[in-house]
């Protein structure tokens, strides 16, 4: 267990400095100022931390904490109590002949500074990006106290550590480069929260209890990656701290979506062998999440998701774009102008009772040009679930849901359309849409199987044991410690 001095650093570049108490790669100590706000706002990142942060009382637990930022050596493992987690400040090395790779300053020096007639566009996508960080943590702040295992414990609270870490990440930038109203910004951060009446968190997605392990890792696997994408838009940015900062946050994140992706995986193998042992697909009874509960959670969690990418046309991304301060997923390697003045796409929306195609500006459709990249990411996974099915000689399959279905913004919004794609009238959407989300039937039964399992190396009946451990440890390696009611 580390509660002492800092592990010492590996990486060959840009060392974060241990002996500071914001831990940080950015010279915190060379601008006193700075560092004196962001140690005023650290206490009460502390308190939300202990109000609002994970239920479950430990003794400390193993996990990956930044040391560095280099290729190397940016993730050290350790037993660590969680409120001692070292939360930092840490960006990617700066490029110093990196240019603005698209929009009209294509080809110009990155900014440093928050250029003026950009600072209200620059400080919206900040504060929108930072608030889903904590959302998360609030979110999955009881999943603690069902763990399917210690293995999955340890993962819950990795992530949960990386998104506080990742609102550190985006208030740093608020204190450094937005002045008086980047610190109120900062303090709003942290009193907003998820699901609360008064004062919820920003984005639809957001405010959705996370109420068991399935969702849980349907939420690290489809809404994760939504911020992925987000991030790796924002990665592009003219302004260079903002594209530092993400791109840092992005290594983190591939463990996140690692979570989910693995997490439904074991699951479905669970009920696939379930359903091949007793040869049917009510496995309910047998401690099994049947797969058409799984369905449901997917087309919910997707859903949501994707109206996280807002509308299909919006002249902000187009005005985002040609300023240079998001660009699209993968800019630099789309083979085209980087400026798209001119260009166009094909747009799907809805009209008559019919899906329809229409041919809009590109530069207005950037919302939509980043969701078809993530759509098509998504149905990697459920493509390597569906060989899980396979494999288990099981012929149901999952399926990715249609773009349009049970959607809240955009062309879609006010429509009604099946997973399949079709597109149908009130009385038949609710005739149906039952057997498509989940009701609080399958949330009951899928929270009647959420029993916790605390022993190392054992694991709840529902879900099926990870191939490996973290870090090259064991399945049964004792990832956390739990603080045991009458000894502390
Ligand atoms: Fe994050
Ligand atoms: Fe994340």
């Amino acid at each position: 267990m580390s509660t002492g001095p800092a592990p010492i650093p590996t990486g060959p570049l840009s060392r974060i400095d241990y002996s500071e108490r914001i831990p940080n790669n950015v010279d915190l100590a060379g601008d006193r100022r700075l560092q004196r706000a962001l140690e005023g706002w650290q206490p009460k990142f502390l308190d939300w931390w202990k109000q609002l942060g994970p239920a479950l009382p430990t003794k400390d637990v193993y996990l990956r904490t930044a040391i560095a930022v280099g290729r190397d050596g940016w993730a050290h493992f350790d037993h660590v109590p969680m409120e001692q987690y070292r939360w930092g400040i840490f960006l990617a090395e700066r490029d110093p002949d990196r240019t603005v790779g698209f929009g009209k300053h294509k080809g110009e020096p990155v900014w440093q500074e928050v250029p003026g007639e950009h600072r209200a566009a620059l400080l919206r996508l900040i504060v929108v990006q930072g608030d889903t960080e904590p959302a998360s943590v609030e979110q999955q702040r009881v999943l603690g106290d069902t763990a399917p295992s210690i293995y999955d414990l340890r993962n819950l609270f990795q992530v949960n550590v990386e998104e506080g870490r990742h609102l550190w990440a985006m208030v740093y930038l608020l204190h450094a480069y937005f002045g008086r109203e980047g610190r109120e910004e900062a303090e709003q951060l942290l009193k907003r929260n998820s699901g609360d009446l008064d004062a919820p968190r920003i984005l639809g997605a957001f405010n959705e209890a996370t109420t068991d392990w399935l969702q849980f890792f349907m939420f690290t696997y489809f809404t994760d990656r939504d911020g992925k994408y987000q991030l790796g838009t924002l990665k592009e940015s003219a302004f260079d701290p903002l594209a530092r900062t993400c791109q840092f946050m992005l290594k983190e994140e591939a463990h996140h979506m690692f979570v989910g992706t693995t997490g439904v995986q074991r699951t479905v193998e669970r009920t696939a062998q379930l359903m091949a042992e007793h040869k049917t697909k009510d496995i309910l009874p047998y401690g099994g999440i049947p797969l058409d509960i799984i369905q449901k959670y997917l087309n919910f969690q997707y859903s949501v998701s994707l109206d996280l990418f807002g509308s299909e046309r919006s002249t902000n991304a187009g005005n985002y774009y040609s300023a240079g301060l998001k660009g699209r997923w993968m800019e630099t390697r789309r083979k085209d102008d980087h400026e798209l003045i001119g260009a166009t796409r094909e747009m799907t929306y809805i009209e008559d009772g019919e899906l329809r195609a229409r041919t809009v500006p590109l530069l207005n459709a950037l919302n939509l040009d980043l969701r078809d990249e993530y759509a098509a990411d998504c149905a990697a996974g459920v493509k390597r679930w569906n060989q899980v099915l396979e494999t288990a000689g099981v012929t149901e399959r999952l399926i990715l849901p249609h773009e349009g279905f049970n959607r809240k913004v955009g062309a879609y919004a006010g429509h009604h359309v099946a997973p399949t794609g079709e597109v149908l009238d009130d009385a038949a959407w609710a005739a149906q849409a039952d057997g498509w989300l989940p009701g609080d039937a399958d949330r009951a039964a899928v929270a009647s199987l959420m029993v916790p399992e605390y022993e190392y190396g054992k694991f709840a009946g529902w879900i099926a044991p990870p191939r490996t451990g973290i870090n090259d440890q064991p399945v049964e390696f004792d990832y956390v410690h739990l603080l045991e009611e009458g000894l502390a």
